[in-house]
This record gives structure tokens, sequence and C-alpha cells, in this order.
């Protein structure tokens, strides 16, 4: 058990019901970032191929989305697929494209009706084409919308990004696009793939590893990291429910003194 799942000890025994009427409004985070593991294990658990433990963890997926819209989370950032999970079997690869489709397909609908923006991030242009071309019309179609956002980092890789950003705007700076000196993390922060988005929150990652896996590096500088055992398939309302909570008793100090410390003489 980690020690976020211990610290939520007395929480393990409420009905979800319960555990939601615990959550304040005021003190929930904007933006939450997810690592979806442990599908392969789910999946080897129950003697079943790992494409099951995939198909399981896109319901979970789904789950995991309406509860945060339901909660009033407005924004949602998931790490789908990684640079390095291409070297994985191409049957696998070519089953998590399929899957990836499905769920756009399965989506589509419901991002128009909550009013969310899609936002792809990563090297898009490695994805297979009729892949690429449902991605680029969804987020076409849902850019209008700036309320919420769902970002789904697809052949992504954090420090590729951060090396897209720098050639960029050396490229920016080389045709005079840009000039303004010293760069600063604002000006830096608009080459990310995440442009505008708040840095998150909340980074979640389950089924028990505890790495950041070359995810949203920049981003993450700040971020409060909720670890869980819980695999990606078995989460579901009242995992997030838990994890949401745990953020809640957490103290964001960006650095500084704690409220406590500051009415305190040194
Ligand atoms: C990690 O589990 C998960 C992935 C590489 C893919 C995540 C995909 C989904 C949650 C399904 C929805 C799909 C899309 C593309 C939206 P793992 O296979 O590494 O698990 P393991 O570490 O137990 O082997």
């Amino acid at each position: 058990m980690t020690a976020q799942q211990s610290s939520n000890g007395p929480l393990v025994h409420l009905t979800e019901e319960d555990l939601l009427s615990q959550l304040h409004q005021e003190l929930l985070p904007r933006h939450v970032a997810i690592i979806m593991d442990g599908n392969g294990r789910w999946a080897s658990l129950r003697g079943l191929p790992r494409i099951a433990g995939h198909r399981e963890g896109l319901t979970a997926l789904r789950v995991t989305l309406d509860t945060c819209y339901e909660v009033g989370i407005p924004i949602v950032t998931i790490y789908a697929f990684s640079q390095e999970n291409w070297m994985r079997p191409k049957v696998e690869v070519r089953l998590l494209m399929n899957l990836l489709q499905e769920f756009l397909q399965l989506e589509r609908q419901t991002f128009q009706d909550r009013r969310i923006r899609f936002l792809p991030i990563g090297r898009l242009d490695a994805l297979p084409r009729s892949v690429q071309t449902l991605v680029y019309t969804v987020m076409e179609e849902t850019q209008q919308f700036s309320d919420r956002v769902l970002a789904v980092a697809l052949s992504y890789g954090a420090r590729t990004e951060i090396l897209d950003a720098v050639n960029q705007l050396l490229h920016d700076v080389q045709t005079g696009k840009l000039h303004d000196f010293p760069i600063t993390e604002e000006v830096f922060q608009q080459y990310l793939a995440t442009q505008n988005l708040p840095d998150p929150d909340l980074l979640i990652r389950t089924s028990g590893e505890t790495r950041i896996s070359n995810f949203l590096l920049w981003q993450i500088a700040y971020t409060e990291l909720y670890f869980t055992t819980t695999l990606w398939p078995d989460f579901r309302r009242r995992e997030v429910l838990l994890a949401l909570l745990d953020y809640q008793k957490r103290e964001r100090r960006f650095g500084r003194l704690s409220q406590h410390a500051t009415s305190h003489p040194l």
C-alpha cells in the first residue's frame, strides 16, 4: 500500500456519495494529469491477452472523464501513448490505435454536448494516416470551446516536447519573429504543446509505479503527485474521488513557507 492510499485510511469505508459530499469545490484541482498504467498486469492477472486490459482501460478512462466532468474539473490531460510505446509489438500498437479511434468516435458527441476542447499533444505526424485524420477532425470541431479541455498525449515524450519548443523558439529568433530577451518562462511555455493551459495541480499515476516516465516534465514543477497501486482498468469513480480528497488535504506552498510557519517569528 502506498503512503497516499494509507493516508486515505478512514475514507476507504465510505460510500461514493459520502466521498462526494466531502469534496470542497474551492479546493478542487483545476487541471488533473493522469498516467494510466497497469493495463497489461490487469490482463495477465486474469489470464487474458494484454489488449483485454487496454479495453477495460478504455472503460476506466471514460468513467474517470465523466467523474471529472461531474465534479467540475475543467482540464484533464491523459498519457494515452508515449513515444516509447512504438517499441511494443506491432499487434499491440495497432490495437491501441484502434482503441484511440474508438475512444474518439465514442466521445465525439460528448465533447460537443459538454463543450470540451480536445487537444492532442505529441508527435502526431507519427500516427497512422487514418488516426491522424480523425484526431485533427475532432480537434478542429472542438477548437472553439475554451471552458473545458481534454489534452491527450499521443506519441508524446516531454523531452521531445521541450526540444521541439527550443528549436521553434530559435527559428523564431532567426526569422526575427521573436526578439524579447531574456526569454521568460511565460514566453517559453507558449512554445510547449500545452501552450496556454495552466500547469497540472494534480498528477495521478496508477499501478504502483512511482515514476514520471517523461510526462509533462516542464509543466509538473509544482504539481502534487498521487500514486496508487490500483491498476488502471480498476480505476473508477470511487478512485477518482479518493485522489481528489487526498489532494484537498495537501498544503501547496510553491516553495514558500506554510501559513502556519509564517505566523511564527524566526
Ligand atoms: C499502460 O499500461 C497503458 C497504455 C500504454 C495505454 C493506455 C491506454 C488506455 C488506457 C486505453 C484507452 C486508449 C486510448 C489510446 C485512449 P501497460 O500496458 O503499460 O500496463 P503494464 O505496465 O501492466 O504492462
